[in-house]
């Protein structure tokens, strides 16, 4: 009986100890991501530095029910050389359970972060959309973090409204008048109740001397080194492209805006070799997904000229029930990049799948379409 009972023993150890962990050598769109725990990877809103010969994945940590749709946890990194595979490394920016009077204090919207590194200062630079606990989505903040390594530890170091007291270098003349209060009184923070005259309702010039809305977000490093920051302003109706100063932790005061009135959210870009800037971003319906925009140009600062929908094919005006998060350069190929996107679950956020699929140069536009399953060999070298 004893032998037997060591035996049995000796078989389920054996059997749990070589059961293979999860590998993949393809990406699976929507369908569970396995890292190298077997947990299905948690960095959602996320987006990927590429530094040392490695991957880092950097997004937001999600849990279990609604409550996951705040801040309980932090930032979460994983690692890959390949892409497909993933290591968990741990929370890379933790939220403040202990003072509740930090910005980050646990319980406050964390969103969207990206980091970049700085060639300069040698540190690794973390941005993030911010709200402070129990204010809803009304702060519109930028946060920002340091660390000198990867994995972090990030230290927060504070949250800002960009570009206090400076006008974008495209304002317009009106912007500088006057905000009237009754003008004021028509601002309810979302889209839908902001008349399609939102320009003259001029956000911009209300907000000037506090600090402009920065909302969903993304981080963009250019061939000369020179960071932006591209945020939904002014109640999400129009995106701002704003320049980091050279050590990538403020604002350099240098910024334009664009799209006004289209409310484009979840903003992501690239540039090919030939040195064209490409734009993805979402229309403005929460976690609903929507049709997908995408625009491009010759200069960061624009002019942008929309493209349309980059989805081709059935779900299309959905974004493949998804939305955009990130444009990854794939590295050692030439002109080969990733859309990554979410498909969010709001009722359970852990549960958040993830949509990566390859990006089509056609035409000077770009095209997006679903594959249950491929690789890296999509793309040239
Ligand atoms: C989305 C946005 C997400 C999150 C969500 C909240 O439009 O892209 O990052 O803020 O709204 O409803």
């Amino acid at each position: 009986m004893k032998r037997i009972t060591i035996f049995t023993l000796g078989l389920i150890l054996l059997f749990s100890c070589n059961t293979p962990k999860t590998s993949y050598n393809v990406f699976n769109p929507g369908q569970e991501w396995k890292d190298n725990n077997d947990v299905h990877i948690n960095a959602h809103g996320g987006g990927i530095l590429f530094f040392n010969q490695t991957y880092y994945w950097y997004g937001e940590h999600k849990v279990e029910g609604k409550i996951g749709n705040t801040a309980q946890v932090g930032v979460h990194v994983y690692s890959s050389k390949d892409l497909y595979n993933w290591k968990d490394e741990g929370i890379a920016l933790p939220v403040d359970s202990i003072d509740s009077n930090s910005d980050i204090s646990k319980g406050c919207i964390l969103e969207r972060p990206k980091v970049i590194y700085n060639e300069k200062t040698k540190k690794f630079v973390m941005w993030f959309h911010l709200e402070i606990k129990s204010q809803g989505y009304a702060s519109a903040r930028s946060g920002v973090a340091v660390a000198d390594n990867p994995t972090g530890p990030f230290i927060f170091i504070e949250s800002v409204r960009p570009n206090k007291g400076t006008w974008p270098v495209n304002v317009q003349e009106y912007h500088k008048l006057p905000v009237s209060n009754t003008v004021k009184s028509n601002y309810c923070g979302g889209k839908g109740c902001l008349p399609a005259h939102v320009d003259s309702l001029n956000i911009l010039g209300r907000d000037f001397k506090n600090g402009q809305m920065a909302r969903d977000m993304n981080l963009f490093v250019d061939d000369d080194g020179k960071a932006y920051h591209l945020y939904s302003s002014e109640e999400n109706s129009t995106l701002h492209i704003a320049e980091l100063s050279d050590d990538y932790l403020s604002h350099s005061g240098r910024y334009a805006r664009f799209f006004s009135n289209r409310y484009m959210e979840a903003p992501t870009i690239m540039k090919t070799s030939k040195g064209k800037y490409y734009f993805i971003a979402s229309d403005c319906t929460g976690w609903s997904p929507n049709a997908a925009r995408s625009a491009s140009a010759d200069d960061i600062f624009g002019p942008w000229t929309e493209l349309g929908n980059p989805c081709v094919g059935p779900d299309s005006s959905t974004t493949f029930h998804s939305q955009s998060t990130y444009i990854l350069p794939v590295q050692g190929k030439n002109d080969a990049f990733i859309f990554m996107a979410d498909r969010w679950t709001p009722e359970n956020p852990i549960d958040g799948r993830y949509i990566w699929l390859p990006i089509h140069l056609v035409n000077d536009k770009i095209e997006l379409k679903w594959m249950d399953k491929w690789d890296l060999s999509i793309f040239k070298e």
